[in-house]
């Protein structure tokens, strides 16, 4: 990759502006042709030039200014093209009088230059956080209910995907592990096992690449064999502070294998604290919490659940998941999380709870993530191959609004191809 700043300055404008992809491609490739050309007049001047105050050497071109102003004075006022004449309305266009407006919003969205000055929020690949499947084989196999995404094989898949996006700047990633089935049990004990699937992962990238940034996903239902987030009773009742100490392993466990982020995503009580108890009493100070502070006992996680093979083997999550109908009880789970400790409060699913983003994101302080879930994905893929809506747009349209509701950053499949569009490079 050339890495010159105007290289740099071109590829990040499409970042700047993102929505409009085609359009300010367009507009982008005029301006950093024009700016190229300044610049290596500029950098191949800068080695020999004095600079001066006067203008000494000013290049004739004809008439000196004062004969200009005078030609001028004396009436003699050199050409420049007309006012162009006003392009015509269609035959049979009504003949009106103009509506007596003194505002039409319309005037500051007139042009792609207009627009792209007024745009009030922006996106980034610095904004998305990749979420990868990762399994035990070598090979990377497709998820049927999530095209485009694979378990990929944590030793070869999984590292060549990471080098992909962080080559169009997408260097923060989350793991999902598909567990083998022999290594569930019903406390989820893999979870903590620091040579499990999770940790070894997370040695490997952390040996390839430092400065990645790696969340990890704390809950039980990878590793549980009744699929549930937490300890399940025989009565069915999910046991909380049981299974948060099970999470306070799991959360140390990562973090000694060198987990940047954990995200309980379990919605067990109290987790946050005992999570930030448990890495401070083992020198984890330096390992940030993102606590899935919304999560909504929703049906767009199932494809997830597929990808995973992690379905509840009986019941559903909502004595712990929230309600889809309820909205001031995303405060009250807020509230705990920000007295517990939390560094990036969530909201899950995306799309369908924006209003939900946008109150933590008023009555908060702490960074706000998005989660764009699987099935959010899955029907803007199936809704592209059948053709019935264009799938990059209303990709890069549905991660703006994430944005404008309030999301600093946005857990998204789409993680690379959106990057990818972003730095207007198709690969
Ligand atoms: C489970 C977990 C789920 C997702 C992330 N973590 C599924 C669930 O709660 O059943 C869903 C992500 C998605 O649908 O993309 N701890």
């Amino acid at each position: 990759m050339a890495t010159t700043p105007i290289f740099n300055a071109s590829c990040s404008f499409p970042s700047i502006k993102g929505i409009d992809c085609k359009s300010y491609i367009g507009l982008r490739s005029n301006v950093s042709k024009v700016s190229i050309a300044s610049t290596r007049i500029a950098t191949s001047q800068r080695r020999n030039i004095v600079i001066r105050a006067s203008n000494g050497h000013a290049k004739k071109l004809g008439m000196s200014d004062a004969e200009c102003e005078a030609a001028v004075a004396a009436g003699n006022v050199p050409e420049a093209p007309p006012v162009p004449p006003k392009p015509a309305a269609p035959v049979g266009t009504p003949i009106i009088q103009p509506l007596n407006l003194n505002r039409r919003p319309r005037r500051n969205r007139a042009s792609p230059a207009v627009r792209a000055a007024f745009q009030e929020t922006d996106i980034s690949p610095a904004n998305f956080v990749y979420p990868l499947f990762i399994h035990e084989g070598e090979e990377d196999t497709p998820i049927g209910a999530m095209p485009g995404c694979y378990r990929l094989g944590w030793r070869h898949g999984l590292v060549q995907e990471v080098a992909k996006a962080r080559a169009v700047g997408v260097n923060s990633i989350v793991l999902f592990p598909k567990v083998p089935e022999a290594l569930k049990t019903p406390t989820g004990d893999e979870a903590y096992n620091d040579n499990g699937l999770v940790p070894r992962t997370i040695r490997l990238l952390k040996d390839k690449y430092p400065d990645l940034i790696i969340y990890t996903d704390v809950a039980l239902d990878p590793y549980s064999s009744d699929g549930h987030d937490g300890i399940v009773r025989e009565d069915g009742v999910i046991m909380n502070d049981e299974t948060v100490h099970q999470l306070c392993k799991q959360a140390v466990s990562q973090a000694r294998a060198g987990a940047d982020v954990v995200s309980p995503s379990d919605m067990m009580d109290g987790r946050v604290g005992a999570i930030r108890a448990a890495l401070d009493a083992e020198g984890f100070q330096n390992v940030s919490i993102m606590s899935y502070t919304a999560k909504y006992a929703s049906s767009f996680y199932g494809p997830f659940r597929e990808a995973l093979d992690s379905n509840p083997r009986f019941g559903d999550k909502k004595t712990y998941q929230m309600n889809p109908a309820n909205y001031r009880e995303a405060l009250i789970e807020a509230r705990e999380d920000e007295a517990e400790g939390a560094d990036i409060l969530l909201v899950k699913p995306g799309l369908p709870y924006l209003d939900i983003i946008r109150l933590l994101r008023d009555k908060s302080p702490l960074p706000i993530a998005a989660y764009q879930v699987s099935g959010e994905y899955s029907m803007i893929k199936a809704g592209g191959v059948l053709k019935m809506i264009d799938e990059e747009k209303v990709m890069m349209e549905s991660l703006m609004c994430l944005r404008r509701a309030g999301a600093d950053i946005i857990l998204t499949y789409f993680a690379l191809q959106a990057a990818t569009c972003l730095c207007g490079e198709k690969r």
